[in-house]
């Protein structure tokens, strides 16, 4: 079963073994992208207690924002199995996904308001197409009505999932597609 979860260190394990999985690719919708080099360098465990505690900050809205920066809760992408015990075992991190609340100028051209990615062991499997319509149902529960989702020209298995979601193209901009998504459109997921 997919499910969304906060991030918790207490499924630090699996977040490290799938951040691994994707080498130098970027890791979208992880929060990982400006982690500084001597955190990298801790232990797993302490690089992700550094991460959690960074996308609680960001997601707390009694936290200033700086710079440019948006409101934004992150998810871990979760596989759950209903039938194991529920410890955190039964639960594997098999991606990321990042909602933002709102559009700053980088966003509203190429951004969008949510970023994802899945792990390389587990594409196919529908993960991404779900995590998408949970998403949109917890931006929606803040109130928007209108979602903008990007992808490259060339980001078949991403264009897919924004499509099924009920992404409406708007147009390109230097390669990248805009979709549109009114939250509760898309088509029923596998
Ligand atoms: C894009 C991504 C998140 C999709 O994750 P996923 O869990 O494999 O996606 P799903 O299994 O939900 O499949 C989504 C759609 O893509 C299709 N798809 C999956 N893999 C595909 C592939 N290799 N080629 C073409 N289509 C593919 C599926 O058939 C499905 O389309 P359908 O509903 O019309 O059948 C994943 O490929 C990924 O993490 N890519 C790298 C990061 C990235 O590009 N993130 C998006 C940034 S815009």
């Amino acid at each position: 079963m997919t499910a969304l979860a906060r991030p918790d260190v207490r499924l630090w394990q699996s977040w490290s073994a799938a951040l691994l999985e994707f080498g130098s690719e970027q890791v979208h919708g992880s929060g990982t992208i400006e982690v500084p080099l001597e955190v990298r360098s801790t232990t797993p465990r302490e690089t992700c207690a550094y991460v959690v505690a960074e996308l609680q900050r960001r997601a707390d809205p009694t936290v200033p924002l700086e710079n440019d920066m948006v409101r934004s809760d992150y998810f871990w992408i979760i596989d759950s199995d209903s039938d194991a015990d529920s410890d955190a075992g039964s639960e594997e991190v098999v991606g990321f996904i990042a909602t933002r609340h709102d559009l700053n100028a980088f966003l509203l051209e190429t951004g969008g308001h949510i970023g994802y990615s899945v792990r390389p062991s587990r594409r196919g499997e529908g993960h991404a197409g779900r995590a998408l319509r949970l998403a949109l149902e917890h931006l929606a529960g803040l109130g928007l009505n209108r979602v903008l989702i990007t992808c490259d020209e060339d980001n078949e298995p991403s264009r897919r999932t924004i499509v099924a979601a009920g992404g409406v193209l708007e147009d390109v901009r230097e390669r990248t597609m805009r979709f549109w998504v009114e939250p509760g459109q898309g088509r029923r997921q596998r």
